[in-house]
């Protein structure tokens, strides 16, 4: 009885166990790593990190204060981002942590932070500008239900997209300001997603007004939709910069599978079938192999921000500090990132 319990033990338990733990450290031995000694001095700089009220841009914003920057946490639930800050400052006392309004999913809010950072933060109160700007918060809307934001867009290409399209666009000259050399830029970091790579934008329905959208399997069509925005305007904007000859760079990056909020969201959310049995299944052992905490998840945001070899790389696409090659993702077309730009300003009235 003895010999069957710790047979059962050994082979059912023990050895799987000890397998899964060798291929992930072998999986996390493979990934980049953040390079300390290679980073830009961020001491005293001002960085904005939208949704920096949980997930990987709280742990972003925590990196920015520990290396000493002034961080803007630009989050839509004030309470909740306060919260973060007595956490992050009973682990550091470094840098300074800034909570400032921000609902993406209403343009008049993105205005109304710009200005209010502009008057408080930016303009001659700070010659020395906005160094980096993390575009970080995003919804996932997992499954079916097409919500729409105040100004009457697809929730989450208006959240995830159009909201940063916007920001970013009204906080330029702070960045140029920043961005005094080329070894130098001012930074523009986008969290995009792998699922950019099942997105495929219908530039005749944005909105999702006429295409049929339930057909949910490892990605809504909307989430998938909004991070290939991310993309085509990390793409465009590279373009735009480098034509306008100002030091600033601008990157898109994958964190990884990040155990947060979106991943819950994304399960709770799925219809109890089959597939949502065999999805678990497989899901769980993926996350036990390869997911990330939170601050592991802002690494690739971190080596995008600071990081000095990338300082003549902008427009590129990075994942686990590593570059990610865009050659070979046809759908990120820099006609389709053109036609984005035009279409997005028009929407947000930047036109
Ligand atoms: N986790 C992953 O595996 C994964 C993988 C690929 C890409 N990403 C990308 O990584 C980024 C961060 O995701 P996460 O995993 O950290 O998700 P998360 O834990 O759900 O955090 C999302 C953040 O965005 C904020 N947010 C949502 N809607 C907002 C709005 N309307 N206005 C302002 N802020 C809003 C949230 O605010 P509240 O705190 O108020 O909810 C929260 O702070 C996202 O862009 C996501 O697409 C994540």
């Amino acid at each position: 009885m003895l010999s069957w319990l710790w047979s059962t033990l050994i082979y059912l338990i023990l050895l799987p166990a000890l397998v899964l733990f060798g291929v992930r450290v072998l999986i996390k031995k493979r990934r980049g790593k953040l390079d300390l000694t290679n980073e830009v001095d961020i001491q005293g700089k001002t960085v904005i990190v939208t949704g920096a009220s949980d997930g990987v841009g709280k742990a972003t914003a925590e990196e920015f204060a520990l290396r000493g920057a002034r961080v803007i946490m630009a989050c839509r639930n004030l309470q909740k981002a306060e919260k973060c800050v007595q956490e992050i400052r009973q682990r550091t006392s470094n840098g300074e942590l800034i909570v400032m309004e921000l609902d993406l999913s209403k343009l008049s809010s993105v205005r109304k932070f710009a200005s209010e950072f502009l008057l408080k933060y930016g303009g001659a109160s700070n010659p020395a500008g906005l160094s980096i700007l993390v575009n970080n918060a995003g919804i996932f809307n997992p499954y079916g239900v097409r919500k729409v934001t105040e100004d009457g867009f697809e929730e989450t290409f208006g959240v995830n997209h159009l909201a940063h399209f916007l920001l970013t666009n009204l906080l330029l000259p702070e960045i140029e300001k920043a961005g005094s050399t080329t070894s130098n830029p001012g930074r523009i970091v986008t969290l995009s997603s792998l699922a950019h790579a099942s997105g495929q934008l219908n530039f005749d329905d944005l909105m999702f007004h006429k295409t049929p959208f339930v057909d949910f399997r490892l990605f809504s069509k909307f989430y998938a939709n909004s991070k290939l925005a991310n993309n085509l305007f990390n793409l465009e904007l590279a373009k735009r910069l480098r034509a306008k000859k100002v030091n600033v760079n601008s990157y898109a990056l994958c964190p990884g599978t990040v155990v947060t909020n979106i991943l819950t969201e994304f399960r709770n959310e799925m219809p109890r079938d089959l597939y949502w049995l065999v999805f678990h299944v497989v899901g769980l052992l993926f996350i036990t192999l390869s997911g990330k905490t939170a601050k592991e998840g802002a690494e690739t945001t971190m080596y995008c921000s600071l990081s000095k070899y990338l300082t003549h790389h902008s427009g590129e696409m990075y994942r686990n500090c590593e570059f990610w090659d865009y050659s070979k993702r046809p759908k990120l077309s820099e006609e389709d990132a053109a036609r984005l730009w035009e279409i997005s300003e028009k929407l947000v009235k930047l036109k």
